[in-house]
Protein backbone atom coordinates (compact mmCIF):
# COMPACT_ATOMS: atom_id res chain seq x y z
CA UNK A 1 0.00 0.00 0.00
CA UNK A 2 1.37 3.56 -0.91
CA UNK A 3 2.32 6.11 2.13
CA UNK A 4 -0.66 7.73 1.75
CA UNK A 5 -3.39 5.17 1.23
CA UNK A 6 -1.71 3.84 4.28
CA UNK A 7 -2.02 6.97 6.13
CA UNK A 8 -5.94 7.62 5.11
CA UNK A 9 -6.51 3.89 6.01
CA UNK A 10 -4.99 4.92 9.91
CA UNK A 11 -7.17 8.18 9.98
CA UNK A 12 -10.33 5.99 8.85
CA UNK A 13 -9.35 3.43 11.45
CA UNK A 14 -8.96 6.75 14.58
CA UNK A 15 -12.67 7.43 12.92
CA UNK A 16 -14.22 4.22 14.33
CA UNK A 17 -13.98 5.82 17.62
CA UNK A 18 -16.94 8.23 16.88
CA UNK A 19 -19.29 5.69 15.64
CA UNK A 20 -21.72 4.29 18.71
CA UNK A 21 -23.96 1.34 18.56
CA UNK A 22 -27.73 2.40 16.85
CA UNK A 23 -26.13 5.41 15.34
CA UNK A 24 -27.70 6.62 11.79
CA UNK A 25 -23.96 7.59 10.81
CA UNK A 26 -24.15 9.80 7.14
CA UNK A 27 -21.35 8.14 4.82
CA UNK A 28 -19.14 10.13 2.73
CA UNK A 29 -17.36 9.19 -0.71
CA UNK A 30 -13.82 8.65 -2.08
CA UNK A 31 -11.15 6.25 -1.08
CA UNK A 32 -10.58 7.26 2.33
CA UNK A 33 -13.99 6.50 3.10
CA UNK A 34 -12.92 2.67 2.05
CA UNK A 35 -11.21 2.31 4.06
CA UNK A 36 -13.49 3.97 6.55
CA UNK A 37 -16.12 0.66 5.20
CA UNK A 38 -13.92 -2.05 5.43
CA UNK A 39 -13.11 -0.98 9.45
CA UNK A 40 -16.87 -0.79 9.98
CA UNK A 41 -17.57 -4.38 8.19
CA UNK A 42 -15.66 -5.95 10.69
CA UNK A 43 -17.21 -4.03 13.73
CA UNK A 44 -20.75 -4.61 11.99
CA UNK A 45 -19.74 -8.52 11.84
CA UNK A 46 -19.01 -8.81 15.53
CA UNK A 47 -22.42 -7.11 16.51
CA UNK A 48 -22.38 -3.09 15.85
CA UNK A 49 -25.35 -1.94 14.69
CA UNK A 50 -25.77 1.37 12.79
CA UNK A 51 -27.65 2.81 9.76
CA UNK A 52 -26.06 4.35 7.50
CA UNK A 53 -27.17 7.20 5.06
CA UNK A 54 -24.95 6.87 1.78
CA UNK A 55 -23.59 9.98 -0.27
CA UNK A 56 -23.06 8.14 -3.47
CA UNK A 57 -24.24 4.76 -5.32
CA UNK A 58 -20.77 3.84 -4.67
CA UNK A 59 -21.10 4.59 -0.97
CA UNK A 60 -24.41 2.38 -0.87
CA UNK A 61 -23.20 -0.53 -2.62
CA UNK A 62 -19.95 -1.07 -0.38
CA UNK A 63 -22.06 -0.19 2.66
CA UNK A 64 -24.34 -2.85 1.83
CA UNK A 65 -21.69 -5.36 0.94
CA UNK A 66 -20.15 -4.52 4.51
CA UNK A 67 -23.62 -5.61 5.92
CA UNK A 68 -24.84 -1.85 6.95
CA UNK A 69 -28.67 -1.52 6.70
CA UNK A 70 -29.22 1.98 4.64
CA UNK A 71 -32.12 4.69 4.88
CA UNK A 72 -33.25 5.69 1.50
CA UNK A 73 -34.25 8.98 -0.20
CA UNK A 74 -37.68 9.51 0.98
CA UNK A 75 -36.62 8.91 4.93
CA UNK A 76 -35.78 11.43 7.52
CA UNK A 77 -32.39 10.96 8.29
CA UNK A 78 -31.94 11.57 11.73
CA UNK A 79 -27.97 11.41 11.22
CA UNK A 80 -25.70 11.35 14.65
CA UNK A 81 -22.58 11.57 13.15
CA UNK A 82 -21.31 12.13 9.15
CA UNK A 83 -17.94 10.85 8.31
CA UNK A 84 -16.32 12.06 4.83
CA UNK A 85 -12.87 12.61 3.64
CA UNK A 86 -12.00 16.08 2.16
CA UNK A 87 -9.30 16.98 -0.74
CA UNK A 88 -7.89 20.12 1.31
CA UNK A 89 -8.14 21.13 5.14
CA UNK A 90 -7.53 24.76 6.17
CA UNK A 91 -6.10 25.45 9.60
CA UNK A 92 -9.74 26.65 10.66
CA UNK A 93 -11.03 23.32 9.44
CA UNK A 94 -12.52 24.65 6.36
CA UNK A 95 -13.12 22.53 3.78
CA UNK A 96 -12.42 21.87 -0.38
CA UNK A 97 -14.49 18.52 -1.32
CA UNK A 98 -15.87 17.47 -4.52
CA UNK A 99 -13.03 15.85 -6.16
CA UNK A 100 -15.05 12.90 -6.43
CA UNK A 101 -18.00 14.49 -7.87
CA UNK A 102 -20.39 13.55 -4.37
CA UNK A 103 -20.33 16.69 -3.34
CA UNK A 104 -24.06 17.73 -3.43
CA UNK A 105 -24.90 15.07 -1.32
CA UNK A 106 -21.83 15.20 0.96
CA UNK A 107 -23.03 18.55 2.10
CA UNK A 108 -26.70 17.86 2.43
CA UNK A 109 -25.79 14.83 4.69
CA UNK A 110 -23.11 17.34 6.22
CA UNK A 111 -25.66 19.83 7.26
CA UNK A 112 -28.41 17.44 8.69
CA UNK A 113 -26.34 15.55 10.72
CA UNK A 114 -25.02 16.41 15.06
CA UNK A 115 -21.01 15.63 13.93
CA UNK A 116 -19.02 16.07 11.35
CA UNK A 117 -15.74 14.16 11.32
CA UNK A 118 -13.11 14.26 8.64
CA UNK A 119 -10.30 12.09 7.62
CA UNK A 120 -7.32 13.04 6.05
CA UNK A 121 -3.93 11.94 5.19
CA UNK A 122 -1.53 14.56 6.12
CA UNK A 123 -0.73 16.10 2.52
CA UNK A 124 -4.61 17.29 2.81
CA UNK A 125 -3.70 20.20 5.25
CA UNK A 126 -3.00 23.21 3.57
CA UNK A 127 -2.40 26.85 5.19
CA UNK A 128 -4.59 28.45 2.38
CA UNK A 129 -7.35 26.47 0.46
CA UNK A 130 -6.98 26.63 -3.38
CA UNK A 131 -3.44 26.80 -5.31
CA UNK A 132 -2.83 23.29 -5.34
CA UNK A 133 -6.93 22.01 -6.15
CA UNK A 134 -9.24 23.57 -8.06
CA UNK A 135 -12.67 24.26 -6.11
CA UNK A 136 -15.41 22.08 -7.69
CA UNK A 137 -19.00 23.84 -8.81
CA UNK A 138 -21.78 21.78 -9.72
CA UNK A 139 -23.57 23.48 -11.98
CA UNK A 140 -26.98 22.67 -14.23
CA UNK A 141 -25.99 22.37 -17.89
CA UNK A 142 -28.57 24.78 -18.99
CA UNK A 143 -26.79 27.88 -19.98
CA UNK A 144 -23.31 26.50 -18.24
CA UNK A 145 -20.96 28.75 -20.25
CA UNK A 146 -22.89 31.80 -18.72
CA UNK A 147 -22.48 30.35 -15.43
CA UNK A 148 -18.91 29.67 -15.94
CA UNK A 149 -18.53 33.46 -16.73
CA UNK A 150 -20.40 34.51 -14.26
CA UNK A 151 -18.38 32.12 -11.39
CA UNK A 152 -15.14 33.66 -12.86
CA UNK A 153 -16.15 37.45 -12.12
CA UNK A 154 -15.02 36.09 -8.82
CA UNK A 155 -11.52 35.07 -9.28
CA UNK A 156 -9.87 32.50 -11.08
CA UNK A 157 -10.12 30.05 -14.38
CA UNK A 158 -14.10 27.61 -14.27
CA UNK A 159 -12.53 24.81 -16.32
CA UNK A 160 -15.24 22.37 -16.96
CA UNK A 161 -14.79 18.26 -15.39
CA UNK A 162 -13.91 15.04 -17.89
CA UNK A 163 -13.49 12.14 -17.50
CA UNK A 164 -12.02 9.97 -20.22
CA UNK A 165 -12.50 12.96 -22.84
CA UNK A 166 -16.17 13.10 -21.95
CA UNK A 167 -18.09 15.62 -20.29
CA UNK A 168 -18.42 14.36 -16.16
CA UNK A 169 -21.93 14.52 -14.98
CA UNK A 170 -22.57 14.38 -11.07
CA UNK A 171 -25.58 11.93 -9.72
CA UNK A 172 -28.00 14.39 -9.94
CA UNK A 173 -26.91 15.02 -14.01
CA UNK A 174 -25.00 18.18 -13.34
CA UNK A 175 -22.07 19.40 -14.58
CA UNK A 176 -18.86 20.17 -12.31
CA UNK A 177 -16.80 23.26 -13.10
CA UNK A 178 -13.95 22.99 -11.63
CA UNK A 179 -12.35 26.87 -10.18
CA UNK A 180 -8.56 26.99 -10.39
CA UNK A 181 -7.78 29.83 -7.70
CA UNK A 182 -4.46 31.23 -6.54
CA UNK A 183 -5.87 31.11 -2.43
CA UNK A 184 -9.47 31.18 -1.11
CA UNK A 185 -8.59 34.37 1.53
CA UNK A 186 -12.36 33.92 2.65
CA UNK A 187 -14.21 30.80 2.33
CA UNK A 188 -17.44 31.99 3.63
CA UNK A 189 -17.45 34.92 1.61
CA UNK A 190 -16.72 32.96 -1.66
CA UNK A 191 -19.21 30.07 -0.63
CA UNK A 192 -22.59 32.67 -0.70
CA UNK A 193 -21.07 34.59 -3.30
CA UNK A 194 -20.79 31.48 -6.06
CA UNK A 195 -23.96 29.74 -4.04
CA UNK A 196 -25.76 33.04 -5.14
CA UNK A 197 -25.02 32.94 -8.81
CA UNK A 198 -27.73 31.03 -11.28
CA UNK A 199 -27.07 28.12 -12.37
CA UNK A 200 -24.98 27.44 -9.12
CA UNK A 201 -26.38 24.22 -7.69
CA UNK A 202 -23.79 23.73 -4.98
CA UNK A 203 -20.36 24.70 -4.25
CA UNK A 204 -17.35 22.34 -2.60
CA UNK A 205 -16.90 25.16 0.26
CA UNK A 206 -17.41 22.96 3.17
CA UNK A 207 -17.21 26.16 5.93
CA UNK A 208 -17.41 26.16 9.93
CA UNK A 209 -19.11 22.45 9.37
CA UNK A 210 -16.16 20.25 10.42
CA UNK A 211 -16.37 18.89 13.80
CA UNK A 212 -13.61 16.78 14.30
CA UNK A 213 -10.57 16.21 12.04
CA UNK A 214 -8.47 13.21 11.90
CA UNK A 215 -4.94 13.17 10.40
CA UNK A 216 -2.68 10.30 9.40
CA UNK A 217 0.41 11.80 9.41
CA UNK A 218 4.07 9.62 9.23
CA UNK A 219 4.06 9.85 13.12
CA UNK A 220 0.83 8.61 13.99
CA UNK A 221 -3.25 9.94 13.99
CA UNK A 222 -3.53 13.58 14.96
CA UNK A 223 -7.02 15.04 16.42
CA UNK A 224 -8.26 18.45 15.68
CA UNK A 225 -11.66 19.69 16.96
CA UNK A 226 -13.33 22.77 16.12
CA UNK A 227 -12.65 25.56 18.68
CA UNK A 228 -15.83 26.55 20.42
C1 LIG B 1 -15.91 13.25 -3.07
O1 LIG B 1 -16.68 14.05 -3.90
C2 LIG B 1 -14.95 14.08 -2.30
O2 LIG B 1 -15.50 15.14 -1.60
C3 LIG B 1 -14.09 13.23 -1.39
O3 LIG B 1 -14.57 13.22 -0.09
C4 LIG B 1 -12.73 13.79 -1.41
O4 LIG B 1 -12.37 13.92 -2.77
C5 LIG B 1 -11.72 12.91 -0.67
O5 LIG B 1 -11.43 11.79 -1.41
P1 LIG B 1 -10.34 10.73 -1.00
O6 LIG B 1 -10.74 10.19 0.32
O7 LIG B 1 -10.40 9.72 -2.10
O8 LIG B 1 -9.02 11.43 -0.94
Amino acid sequence: MEDQEALKKLAAEAALDYVKDGYVVGLGTGSTVRHLLAALEQRVRAGLKITGVPTSEETAGLAGKAGIPLLSDDDLWPIDVAIDGADQVDPQLNLIKGGGGALLREKIVAANARRMIIMIDESKRVPVLGHTFPLPVEVLPFGWQNTARAIEKLGGKAVRRERNHHVFCTASGHYILDLHMARIDDPAGLEARINRIPGVIECGLFVDRTDVLIVGTSHGVEVQTRRA
